[in-house]
């Protein structure tokens, strides 16, 4: 199976509909599983023609790319696309964006598009339903901003395309990542009662542990919850990690205007990096994404804090092994590797 990525856009007729229906027609022999947003995009390259909607599709693929590129082409022609002036008006244009990870190139099709990079309509609703995908290794938006340093284009969204239905997603499993080369490990700080927040504050302040989480994290990503973010100390900066939050209600984030923001675990699906991605919360976070990881350190501080959030005690089921890697009077700071069933790394 393979994620693939396509744009859609026309500018004849009942542009909605000439959606819909191309969606339609998809939809018959591939899962749709996300839909971006209707943009509307004045024209370029001809600019003497009426203005665009554009939206991406993400589509799981079971078969060979040439077989699902026919399909396409299959289905521009049956909604009335003629041959047509290049960058000129059309009914229906279906343009293979990526396929997977993969490169492929031959006489008639390349993928990942030629043009991907430099379209912001391609760009900025790929940005909404993959909003980690970072092609060429930098995010969307470092492409969005290079793209803009291009052209200019008018560019707007212009709300849902209504009545299509988007496949349930499979949640990730942790052999999934593996294979994608993925590698997530959690770090967290708990009280003697697993205890990580009291009051939505961290009750405690270790200057050690502080500098742990620097030294560890250091050249990777962090990866938060939305209230761990809001959370933070003022003076934190990110500096020489990445930072994603997990946020359904973010749509950008001002303090942090680096930060990605994503709206579901599964997400991650689209990402290719070799950093680590550190699970750093909060109690959130951790539920969705300690089953994926492939260690956990644990900073465990002797004394009750009388904490009001716990560390949700199903980390135990997936890992076993640990040792301890720092003990000091009031607190040790524990390395967990992956239970046997999931093999990740030899202690
Ligand atoms: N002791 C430690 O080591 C440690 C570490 C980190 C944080 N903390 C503490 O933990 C507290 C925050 O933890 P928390 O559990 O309240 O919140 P959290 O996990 O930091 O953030 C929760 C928010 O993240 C988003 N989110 C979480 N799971 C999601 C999912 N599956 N899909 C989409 N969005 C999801 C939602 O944001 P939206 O509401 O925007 O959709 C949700 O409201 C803070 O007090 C912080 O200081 C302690």
């Amino acid at each position: 199976m393979t994620r693939v990525y396509l744009s859609l856009g026309n500018n004849l007729g009942d542009r909605k509909e000439n959606l819909r229906e191309a969606i339609t027609h998809l939809q018959k022999d591939f899962e749709l599983f996300a839909i971006s947003s209707l943009w509307e995009t004045e024209p370029w390259g001809n600019v003497r023609q009426a203005s665009f909607l554009n939206l991406v599709l993400g589509l799981n693929v079971y078969g060979s790319i040439g077989e699902f590129f026919a399909r396409c082409q299959a289905i521009e022609q049956a909604l009335g696309k003629k041959k047509q002036a290049f960058w000129g008006p059309r009914t229906i244009d279906i343009d293979l964006i990526f396929w997977g990870h993969e490169i492929y190139r031959s006489s008639h099709l390349m993928v990942p598009h030629p043009y991907w990079y430099q379209r912001e309509f391609v760009l900025r609703p790929l940005l909404e339903i993959a909003p980690l995908m970072n092609p060429g290794g930098k995010s969307l938006l470092f492409w969005i901003r290079h793209c803009r340093t291009l052209f200019s284009i008018g560019i707007g969204c212009i709300g849902k395309l209504e009545g299509i239905e988007v496949s349930p997603i499979p949640s990730l499993t942790c052999e999934e990542l593996k294979g994608q080369g993925l590698v997530l490990k959690g770090i967290v700080a708990v009280d003697s009662r697993d205890g990580i927040a009291c009051g939505g504050k961290i009750p405690w302040d270790i200057p050690e542990d502080r500098s742990f989480f620097r030294e560890k994290t250091r050249g990777g990503i962090l990866c938060m919850g939305r209230k761990t973010v809001e959370r933070l100390p003022h003076s934190f900066d990110p500096e020489e990690r990445e930072l994603w939050i997990l946020s359904r209600t973010l749509s950008f984030f001002e303090q942090y205007p680096r930060a990605l923001i994503f709206r579901r675990p599964e997400e991650i699906r689209d990402v290719q990096t070799d950093k680590i991605i550190w699970i750093c919360g909060g109690g959130e976070v951790y539920e969705s994404f300690l089953s994926l990881c492939s260690e956990l350190y644990i900073t465990r501080l002797l004394k009750d804090y009388h904490c009001d959030l716990f560390l949700n005690a199903s980390w135990k089921q997936w890992f076993s092994c640990g040792q301890v890697v720092k003990h000091r009077e009031h607190y040790t700071i524990e390395c967990y590797r992956r239970t046997p069933d999931c093999d990740f790394v030899e202690i």
